[in-house]
């Protein structure tokens, strides 16, 4: 069973419709990459997934269960909304990291929360925020970040702003986590610290859906590639099925100028 399956997914933006029918299936412990050009709805598809936008017609479900159903939507509640959404992290391009709070209480604070809303929390809150923060030192440890637990995002590079986000988008424990241009911000220097740290991840078997212009990561890390244009899937395949031998001309002209 595919750990995600994207059936028939359509989203207006006013008479404007920016994904058209897009379908496809992810498998556990692999690695999707979206690329296409700007306006294609990348982004709106990755926001579609995480429940930030509502499709507007299609289905989707998390190893066979239904988290989206437009026909059902209506009758959904936000309590139900917020759980569904767990099953994917997000990471931004532009990291949106709380300004006020340091690397590490970035990591701790959904954790945090959704710790509070537990029926036993009150009884057991010191083991609990405990446990929270180890696993936040665990993470930046992964990412890398040992020595930057109590700086600033302020006092942070571009580079290791994002390794927290990850870190954060981590501590909820997705099934699945999504990434909308993680590296489009970051000078080339910083950009390769981030894309060795989502490699890292993909080696580790994180099942992962990537929207990126790094076209060469893409590439080489991804199990499967779907490239977008204009609201539509133009092509989905493997990575030497999209870069090596794409089937339409507008995939051609697209990689072409990446060439
Ligand atoms: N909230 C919104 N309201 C109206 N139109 C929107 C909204 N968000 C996105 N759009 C439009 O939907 C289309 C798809 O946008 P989207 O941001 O998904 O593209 P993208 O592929 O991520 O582009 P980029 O590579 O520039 O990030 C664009 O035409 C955009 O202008
Ligand atoms: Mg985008």
């Amino acid at each position: 069973m595919s750990i995600l399956e994207v059936e028939h997914i359509s989203k207006y933006f006013g008479k404007t419709e920016v994904l058209k029918d897009i379908c496809f299936t992810l498998e556990e412990n692999q690695v999707l990459s979206i690329i296409g050009s700007s306006g294609s709805g990348k982004t709106t598809l990755l926001r579609c997934l995480n429940f930030l936008e509502r499709p507007d017609s299609g289905l989707i479900r998390v190893a066979g269960n239904v988290v989206y159903d437009s026909d059902m939507m209506k009758n959904m509640s936000e309590s139900v909304i917020r759980k569904n959404r767990l099953h994917f992290g997000l990471v931004f391009q532009s990291f949106n990291l709380f300004p006020q709070y340091t690397a590490i209480e970035n990591v701790m604070l959904a954790r945090q929360l959704q710790a509070k809303k537990e029926p036993d929390y009150k009884k057991n809150k010191a083991a609990i925020n405990e446990g929270i923060r180890k696993e936040a030192e665990d993470l930046l440890n992964r990412m890398g970040l040992s020595e930057r637990m109590n700086n600033y995002p302020h006092q942070l590079s571009g580079g290791q702003c994002q390794r927290v986000a990850i870190a954060r988008a981590l501590a909820l424990k997705p099934d699945i986590l999504c990434f909308d241009e993680p590296t489009s911000a970051l000078d080339p220097e910083l950009t390769g610290e981030v894309l060795k740290v989502i490699k890292g991840l993909a080696e580790q078997k994180m099942t992962m859906i990537i929207v990126t212009h790094e076209m060469s990561f893409a590439r080489d890390v991804s199990d499967q590639v779907i490239f977008m244009d204009d609201g539509y899937v133009l092509e989905y395949g493997t990575p030497d099925e999209v870069f090596g031998n794409p089937k339409m001309e507008r995939t051609r002209q697209f990689l072409g100028n990446y060439n």
